[in-house]
């Protein structure tokens, strides 16, 4: 992992209990609704291969319809309070893996799932992070990335964007330690531009979220048989 993406694992490790909070936003349950709704007709029956799943806030509600899961994260603080969710009749396995060393995963998966990490990928990784991805996965594999719309007034202020385009957000944390956060915000446009070349590419939108599912097409290096 880089510096920056240790710094990235060490703020959500440090943010772990006070991570769900950010579901309890009263402008945001609508929203919410709708994506769980959303999430619940995309995965049925799926086996699905979860990368930097956090609490677990949408393994579980993933659980009520897919087949299994192996939800993944660098950190182990997260990964506890994961753990320790019902997920019913889901089989559901949690691991540390890094969401850059896919190849390193082992298990036969039909479906990716990826919430609110897109926005952490630095802009010039994007594209080797998907090829890897998809390389992972092969070809026809569901992916489904969810995320954050910039929302003036519910999301916190972008406090500079550096030279490659990346923009920052400066959190602080309950115990009063402040982060600045690599966190971008794309457009549908960019979106679809950057998996170009997949197959039924979707853009579902709320006012607060976007949701990007695709069908993986030809990979460079597909998985041995
Ligand atoms: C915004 S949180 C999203 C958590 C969860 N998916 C959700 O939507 O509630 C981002 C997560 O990415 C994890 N993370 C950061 N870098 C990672 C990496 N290289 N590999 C795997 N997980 C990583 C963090 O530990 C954190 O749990």
């Amino acid at each position: 992992m880089t510096t920056a993406d240790q710094d990235l694992v060490r703020y959500y490790s440090l943010r772990a209990r006070e991570y769900d909070e950010i579901y309890t936003k009263p402008e945001r349950q609508d929203d919410l609704r709708g994506m769980l709704r959303h999430l619940r007709r995309l995965f049925c029956g799926h086996r699905v291969l979860e990368l930097a799943a956090g609490t677990g806030h949408w393994t579980e509600i993933i659980a009520s319809v897919a087949d299994s899961i192996l939800a993944t994260d660098m950190s182990p603080e997260v990964l506890q309070l994961a753990h320790a969710r019902d997920f019913g009749h889901c089989e559901v396995e949690v691991a540390i893996a890094d969401a850059y060393e896919l190849q390193k995963i082992e298990g036969d998966f039909t479906a990716a799932f990826a919430g609110f990490f897109w926005s952490h990928v630095p802009r010039r990784s994007l594209d080797l992070f998907l090829d890897r991805l998809h390389d992972r996965m092969g070809p026809g594999a569901l992916i489904v990335f969810l995320d954050n719309r910039f929302v003036p007034g519910s999301s916190t202020p972008i406090s500079h964007v550096d030279a490659h385009g990346d923009s920052f957000q400066v959190r602080e944390l309950k115990d009063g330690s402040r982060h600045n956060l690599l966190k971008n915000f794309p457009d549908k446009e960019e979106l679809r531009n950057a998996v170009a070349g997949t197959l039924d590419a979707h853009v579902a939108l709320w006012p607060h979220y976007w949701c990007l599912s695709y069908r993986v097409g030809a990979v460079s290096n597909p998985p041995a048989a």
